[in-house]
């Protein structure tokens, strides 16, 4: 089932989300309807907040995906390439993180606004799975970089929160004054991508 995902100024994205201690169906179910919103939406990271639920749960799938021109197959790097996706991250905390890297970054919370923002470039992630089993994976591209930007939305916070202040609240009366622009349609020229 596909779900509203709130866009800001709604104050729930402003919500810290609480730690997942069950492990069940209604999680799974919860999960799958997560991702089927992120596809839906062509985002390729989406936090459980933003379909209004506040506990610490992420689907991600930044793998390549013939849907214009975002990620390509030979811009995976290695340990990218070792990690299966689409991925359910519960409960993730970054154990180490190293380097710098810098990405345009969009959100589907706040959809149409794209703006550079520096992130850790390599990261070693402790999560749950579905089953809640401990994991850790090391990743760094793309997925290194969506991983950081939906862990902020468990800590109620945007990537407009990143940026200078001048850009920021330039977006934000932007939104404020006249909305969100039409949506690109599915499939065509877009070269940006919304976590
Ligand atoms: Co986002």
């Amino acid at each position: 089932m596909k779900l509203n995902i709130l866009k800001y100024p709604d104050s729930k994205l402003r919500e810290v989300s609480e730690d997942v201690t069950e492990f069940n169906a209604e999680l799974k179910k919860l999960s799958e309807d997560m991702l089927e919103t992120m596809y839906a939406e062509n985002g390729i990271g989406l936090a459980a907040i933003q379909v209004g639920v506040a506990k610490r749960m992420l689907v991600i799938d930044a793998s390549p995906r013939d849907t214009g021109g975002r990620y390509e197959e030979g811009d995976q790097t290695e340990l990218e390439k070792q990690i299966q996706q689409p991925l359910v991250v519960i409960n993730p905390v970054i154990l180490k993180g190293e380097g710098s890297t810098t990405f345009d970054e969009g959100c589907l919370s706040v959809p149409s606004f794209f703006e550079t923002v520096e992130r850790k470039e390599k990261i070693v992630l402790q999560y749950n799975n579905l089953q809640g089993e401990t994991k850790t994976l090391e990743t760094d591209g793309l997925l290194a970089i969506v991983i950081q930007h939906e862990m902020d939305h468990l800590n109620g916070e945007l990537f407009i929160d990143r940026i200078s202040f001048v850009k920021s609240n330039k977006i934000k009366s932007q939104i404020k004054k006249n909305g969100y622009p039409e949506k690109t349609p599915k499939g065509s020229e877009k070269s940006e991508t919304e976590l």
